[in-house]
């Protein structure tokens, strides 16, 4: 006797997403279950192609359903279509599932460099990722990604956001010559915004990370009164200034409406290359700390590296360079738990207007 569907999927039905806190069935993640005699195959679509415990819900959905009797062998294709946010389609700039914010009070924290090192690390995951250096005052995007382009205008009037290492970008810095910096004004600032929002030939993406300038105020509030925002990375140092600072962050994002994803704590510590001790510079533990104070998520900690800052400054970043180095993969558990707090929310809205 062969094995049925359901039986298949009653085995399914005890595999649970860990982040959405229900079985792989209930979410509608299984498609397409073929049973050819004792051999089962089937497809279970996550909502990210960067989520965290991808291979081992593999793994637990084919031991579970190679465990049925009459199966031989069992095999999950493993795909992924991104939610947007709303999860129904929703969205206000045509093409753009996520919006996502990297930012923080204070300046020389990491924002831009956890930005270019979160798209990368979506991007290699198989995500459709853009990323806008809205940063007016120092916009260095384009220079750690290696881009000395400007963007074209195509025949619909759009500008065309020059590619590298597989992320379409856009800059401040593409809109003023360097050598002639402008002071930029609140309505300047909001009709930029609204600019590379509309007048940017995107095209799909799954999520656009919007790398903000320090002192958020001015573009975080253009942004979200002018697209809805799926949600907003805090970086933070451990120093206890920047901690305060970061505080302030987040109480601005609260105000604005824009859910705060979590908090990643850069340059965290140090690993020394000659004897592997590891030093904790400027102490430990402020990101976690206040990650629990605001009941928010901990996004993780990431080691200083020379390497992140030469990568910065050649244009190489390090999820490129050196992506097996413990400050990329710290990168990389990051852009998997961002990627994870944005299905959530995107869940999470669906079932407030489900239940309402
Ligand atoms: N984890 C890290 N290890 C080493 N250098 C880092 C790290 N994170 C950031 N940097 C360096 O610190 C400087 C400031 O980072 P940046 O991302 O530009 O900060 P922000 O955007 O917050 O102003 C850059 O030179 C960058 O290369
Ligand atoms: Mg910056």
């Amino acid at each position: 006797m062969s094995v049925t569907e359901e039986q298949v999927l009653d085995a399914l039905r005890t595999v649970q997403d860990p982040d959405l806190h229900k079985d792989i069935v209930a979410l509608q993640f299984v498609k397409d279950v073929k049973i050819a005699g004792g051999d089962v195959t089937f497809t279970i679509e996550l909502t990210t192609p960067a989520c965290p415990v991808r291979d081992e819900m593999k793994a637990e959905a084919e031991r579970k359903v190679a465990a049925l009797p009459g199966v031989a062998t069992a095999s999950a294709n493993m795909t992924a279509s991104v939610r947007a946010r709303g999860g129904f389609g929703r969205q206000a700039v045509p093409g753009i599932k996520n919006i996502i914010t990297v930012g923080a009070g204070k300046g020389g924290v990491g924002k831009s460099t956890t930005s270019v090192n979160l798209a990368l690390a979506l991007a290699r995951k198989g995500a459709r990722v853009g990323l806008m250096d809205a940063d007016v005052y120092g916009p260095n995007i384009p220079q750690m990604l290696g881009i000395k382009d400007a963007p074209e205008v195509g025949e619909d009037k759009k500008m065309v956001p020059p590619e590298a290492y597989g992320l379409k970008v856009i800059s401040m810095g593409m809109l003023v010559p360097a050598d002639q910096p402008i002071i930029w004004r609140g309505p300047m600032l909001h009709g930029a915004v609204q600019q590379f929002m509309r007048d940017v030939a995107w095209g799909e993406l799954d999520y656009l990370i919007v790398d903000l300038p320090p002192g958020t105020g001015d573009v975080s509030l253009s942004l979200s009164q002018s697209v809805p925002v799926a949600g907003a990375v805090v970086v933070t140092t451990p120093q206890s200034v920047s901690v305060a600072d970061v505080r302030k962050a987040v109480g601005m994002f609260r105000q604005l409406n824009i859910p705060i994803l979590g908090v990643v704590e850069n340059m965290s510590y140090f690993v020394c290359g000659h004897c592997d001790e590891r030093t904790e510079i400027f102490g430990h533990g402020g990101g976690e700390t206040m990650a629990k104070d605001f009941e928010i998520p901990f996004l993780g900690e990431v080691p200083i590296d020379t390497r992140v800052r030469s990568g910065g400054d050649e244009g190489r970043p390090i999820m490129i360079a050196a992506p097996e180095a413990p400050a990329a993969q710290a990168f990389a558990a990051v852009a998997g738990k961002v990627a994870a707090q944005i299905s959530i929310q995107a869940m999470r809205v669906l079932r407030v207007i489900q239940t309402a």
